[in-house]
């Protein structure tokens, strides 16, 4: 399951796959069209030109070569927090 939301005036996913919990930028690193989850293949996917992405927004096909930006999240008493990973 994946939900949209906006942060900063731009789009991300809270995806959720299994135990895993991911929120990823929702802008594809290649030429910057909206990302959405696959659902059934359990990948993120462009909607303009076809590249893949790993859950933790890693290339997996395509002409991408850069990885999605990921928000590093907890849950806290059923909460999501999230925030950029600045090391
Ligand atoms: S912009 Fe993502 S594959 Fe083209």
């Amino acid at each position: 399951m994946a939900y949209a939301f906006e942060m900063e005036g731009r789009p991300w996913l809270l995806v959720r796959s299994g135990p895993t919990l991911a929120a990823v930028s929702a802008i594809c690193t290649y030429k910057g069209s909206p990302i959405r989850w696959d659902r059934r293949n359990r990948l993120l996917s462009c909607e303009g030109h076809g590249c893949t992405f790993s859950l933790h927004g890693e290339p997996i096909s395509g002409l991408a070569t850069s990885s999605l930006e990921v928000l590093k999240i907890k849950v806290i008493n059923g909460r999501v927090y999230g925030a950029r990973d600045l090391s």
